[in-house]
């Protein structure tokens, strides 16, 4: 459940009509809701009540706002960052390091580096030589870094391809079949303290069963290297829970996770990590658009709106669905190619999309856009970044400012030689 919805004939973001936003703000520009995000963290949280203890890590990579973090953050999540600039982020929202988990496949020596030196709670290691790596260099720095070895369980997680991580031939983790010789090297090694395993399949999953398979797996392993006589405390079980992007879809909920985490996980004895993204923050967030025009076309028009795919590139990146629908919507529907500005075809929301009419100069939002959605702008065709908004009862704050295409031109320089 969100707290974007039509009242008086206007959508609102809780009690704040979308109409005011666009007037103060412009457009296009990404609205959030502080209770829908208060109520995800709720619902995620309860819904795993029966995990005695846990850390809930947000994956900042999904929506990466300061403020976002901040109310997440007040809410007792931690945080999974997969960059020092993530983890930046997570400490200036007021996170504690000891609740900040470090993922990611590429991590630099300084990143590393930064990392220890702020006390960050966790390393996800990806592979044996970021494990040495990481306890040659937590050694010369006089600390031990404490970390969980990612594995690869060659789980095929039934989603798209692009955001797939646990087949054996993707990038991420150590194959579960040399899992415990890695573990072995990596535990006896100063700087580190090898505490546990971790696993992270795929994202915007639409079924447990993958889930669940991934996590038996783990807990076979964490049996064996057991009995190898290894210390496991910590299992870190990702995020990957996929939510609705259409209206009436149905998706495993954070009920049906909890439950099925409970019942594999029993009797592990080791305290979890959980990594949710999409769930907590995707439909705690709107992307508002102003249509340009309406153009005709062969078969139906084309909805040309002023936001585009360097704004929320997951249609054209992924062919992701997200809902598109009028701010005023005056009950009439239309069939109709929404599409933005760029020069590119790929710049394409939805083609043949039975909606909401709209006409030229009225709002729209596309929902759903919480998460991967700001974070994933880039300025392409000069566009700058849009702006942010959170919304809170009936009051409104920008929380990041628009960067127009000038103040990205002013960054760059021309060399005397070509002056
Ligand atoms: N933990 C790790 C190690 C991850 O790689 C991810 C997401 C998460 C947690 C959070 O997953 P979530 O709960 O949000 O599914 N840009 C793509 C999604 C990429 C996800 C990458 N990793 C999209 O827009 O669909």
């Amino acid at each position: 459940m969100d707290h974007f919805a039509i009242k008086d004939g206007v959508m609102h973001a809780e009690d704040v009509a979308l109409p005011r936003i666009a007037d103060a703000v412009g457009t296009p520009v990404y609205v959030y809701s502080r209770a829908t995000l208060e109520r995800h963290a709720r619902v995620f949280r309860e819904a795993l009540d029966a995990v005695p203890d846990k850390l809930i890590a947000f994956a900042v990579k999904a929506n990466p706002n300061l403020s976002v973090l901040k109310v997440l953050g007040r809410q007792g999540y931690g945080a999974d960052v997969v960059s020092v600039g993530e983890m930046r982020r997570a400490l200036a929202a007021g996170i504690a390091p000891e609740r900040i988990v470090f993922s990611g496949v590429g991590k630099t020596r300084a990143e590393m580096a930064a990392a220890l030196d702020a006390g960050i709670g966790q390393f996800n290691i990806e592979s044996e030589e970021e494990g040495l790596e990481l306890a040659e260099l937590a050694d010369a720095m006089g600390m031990t870094a404490s970390c969980a070895l990612r594995i690869n369980p060659d789980v095929d997680a039934g989603t798209h391809d692009k955001i797939s991580t646990g087949k054996a031939d993707n990038k991420f983790g150590v194959p579960i079949s040399e899992a415990g010789q890695i573990f072995g090297k990596l535990a006896g090694q100063r700087g580190v303290n090898l505490r546990g395993v971790a696993v992270h399949i795929g994202s915007q999953l639409g079924d447990l069963a993958p889930l669940e398979a991934a996590f038996t797996k783990l807990g076979e392993l964490v049996t064996a290297l057991r009995a190898a006589g290894h210390i496991i405390t910590h299992v870190d079980l990702g995020g990957g829970l996929g939510v609705p992007y259409k209206q009436g879809e149905r998706l495993p909920s954070p009920q049906e996770y909890g439950a099925m985490v409970a019942r594999v996980t029993q009797g592990w004895g080791v305290s979890l990590i959980f990594e949710p993204g999409r769930v907590i923050a995707g439909n705690a967030g709107v992307l508002l658009t102003r249509v340009v025009r309406v153009k005709r076309g062969i078969n139906d028009p084309f909805v040309i709106v002023d936001a585009a795919m360097n704004d929320l590139a997951r249609p054209a990146l992924y062919g992701a669905y997200h809902d598109f629908v009028a701010v005023e919507p005056d009950g009439s529907a239309m069939t109709a190619n929404i599409v933005g500005p760029i020069c590119e075809t790929g710049d394409t929301f939805a083609m043949g999309r039975h909606c909401d009419r709209v006409r030229t100069g009225e709002l729209a939002v596309f929902r759903t856009a919480g998460a991967y959605g700001a974070t994933m702008a880039s300025s392409y065709n000069s566009r700058g970044f849009i702006a942010e908004v959170l919304v809170d009862g009936d009051k409104f704050a920008v929380v990041a400012d628009r960067i127009d295409a000038g103040s990205i031109m002013d960054a760059e320089r021309v060399p005397d030689w070509l002056a």
